[in-house]
């Protein structure tokens, strides 16, 4: 594949951190959206990505000072926003095995915390840089607010006793992050960015810092990895998620970090009854600046290249797996080469299936994305309760069928659908209601948790 040295592509941004600490806020407020308000229970339980161009960054950095202005090798940042909740291990790791660089977000209120010191170790085995987002500084007594100005010029003009605070836990901060073998240190006084990580502070409600994180990120990949972003026509690209779409039908939400997508290409993706080969009808990405897992418009494009979130739309998407490599033929591809395709692709799912009991014997699980469906399989694992069956998508009245077949095998307790996040048909439900199947139903995925625990300690008694 050939390398071009003096082009680089966008570099991929992973914001890391336990639950809550900002992390889409931070987004929201870069831009200018809403997207956490959104949230069920204000949680995220899936990736999302958004693109932000170069010249929208240096809007946003130009009131850092002159001497300081970015130069312009990247033509942009791809962002990755991913999940904080303990449930979603997977997809922390994913999020962070996608990416070039990373921001953990620390509430400076709090320190550092469960899924904190996990992001940190998933940073540690792949090596990757990060910076901290030492976040809601304006949570400190008696902050007086400064909208969306450099931290550096924000914290001057605090009182004695509010500077005294932040001091106090910022060296706090350094101690804790000491402990688990990095050092670190607040931006400003980062005289070595190898060996130091830098800690910004900041705020995602009224904007503190936000430029100084930006200025950080651009400046760091161009510093640090102008040779991993030299940009190669080799094809990487990650399925996230698979979602049906008025209007488009059933379409997947990809993660292309190398080469180039077309439209027109053949593409080869993991099934859940086996390879799927399909022709790409058409590639869509939301606005700049707009977060890709938020139902919007969409800007149709000929051919895209890396990095991007993308839509793609094509025909025989209905059973794709989420999680795993999407892969492109050469010239058309000859059977021979397609062969190949399929079997590489069928490679990731087989971990997903172990999950199912050989016996037939457990309960079904139906989730919107497989992210969520490998939360619910570790849950389940570990609360040892077995699982007959796996899908994505509506909980048709099949699934009831196959579902109440453990009343028949005097396993009653395991005749429950766990249905995360989809749609259970209303001839679904009016067949479990006769069947006697148990349907249980959330959008927030540890209700379901708590649900069905409940349920089972009943049984149990
Ligand atoms: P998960 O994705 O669920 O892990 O959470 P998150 O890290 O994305 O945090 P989120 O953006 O959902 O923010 C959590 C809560 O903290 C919301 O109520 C936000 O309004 C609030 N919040 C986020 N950043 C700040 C901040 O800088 N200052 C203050 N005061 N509140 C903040
Ligand atoms: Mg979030
Ligand atoms: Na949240």
């Amino acid at each position: 594949s050939a390398r071009t040295p003096d082009r680089l592509r966008s570099p991929i941004v992973c914001i890391l951190g336990h639950v809550d600490t900002g992390k889409t806020k931070i987004l929201d407020k870069i831009r200018k959206t809403n997207v956490q308000d959104g949230e069920a229970g204000g949680i995220t339980q899936q990736i999302g990505a958004t693109f932000f161009p170069l010249d929208a960054v240096k809007r946003e950095t130009s009131k850092l000072a002159a001497g300081r202005a970015l130069s312009h090798d990247i033509p942009a940042l791809l962002i990755i926003d991913t999940p904080g909740h303990e449930s979603f291990t997977n997809l922390r790791s994913r999020g962070s095995s996608l990416c070039d660089i990373a921001i953990l977000v620390v509430d400076i209120m709090h320190g550092l915390e469960p899924q904190t010191m996990e992001s940190i170790q998933l940073l540690k085995q792949r090596k990757t840089p990060f910076i901290v987002a030492l976040n809601k500084v304006d949570r400190l007594y008696d902050w007086k607010a400064k909208p969306m100005t450099p931290v550096i010029d924000a914290l001057p003009a605090q009182k004695k006793h509010v500077q005294d605070e932040f001091k106090r836990r910022l060296e706090e901060t350094k101690v804790a992050f000491a402990e688990v073998g990095f050092n670190s240190e607040v931006y400003w006084d980062n005289d070595d960015v190898r060996s130091h990580v830098s800690l910004v502070p900041t705020s995602a409600i009224s904007g503190e810092g936000i430029p100084d994180l930006l200025y950080l990120l651009v400046s760091l990949t161009q510093k640090l990895m102008s040779d991993r972003l030299m940009w190669t026509s080799h094809l990487e690209c990650t399925l996230l998620e698979v979602k049906v779409i008025e209007g488009l039908g059933t379409t997947i939400d990809v993660i292309l970090t190398g080469g180039t997508l077309k439209e027109g290409d053949t593409i080869v993706v993991c099934g859940l009854d086996g390879a799927i080969v399909t022709t790409v009808r058409a590639l869509l990405t939301p606005h700049p600046m707009k977060e890709m897992r938020v139902k919007g418009q969409y800007v149709r494009h000929a051919s895209i290249e890396a990095a991007q979130g993308i839509k793609i739309s094509a025909d025989g998407l209905d059973r794709a797996v989420a999680g795993t490599q999407l892969l492109i033929t050469e010239d058309g591809g000859s059977e021979e080469e397609l062969d190949l395709l399929r079997v590489e692709v069928m490679k990731d799912f087989a971990t997903i299936l172990t999950a199912v009991d050989r016996s037939g014997v457990g309960v079904y699980v139906q989730a919107s994305t497989l992210g969520s469906l490998e939360a619910l399989l570790a849950f389940l694992e570990s609360s040892e309760i077995p699982v007959a069956g796996l899908n994505i998508g509506p909980v048709h009245k099949k699934d009831i069928v196959k579902t109440s077949t453990m009343i028949e095998r005097k396993k009653k307790e395991y005749a429950t659908v766990l249905a995360f996040d989809v749609p259970v048909e209303k001839e679904a439900r009016e067949l479990a209601e006769e069947l006697d199947v148990r349907i249980f139903t959330a959008d927030i995925i540890y209700h379901l948790f708590d649900q069905f625990t409940a349920y089972m300690d009943d049984i149990r008694g």
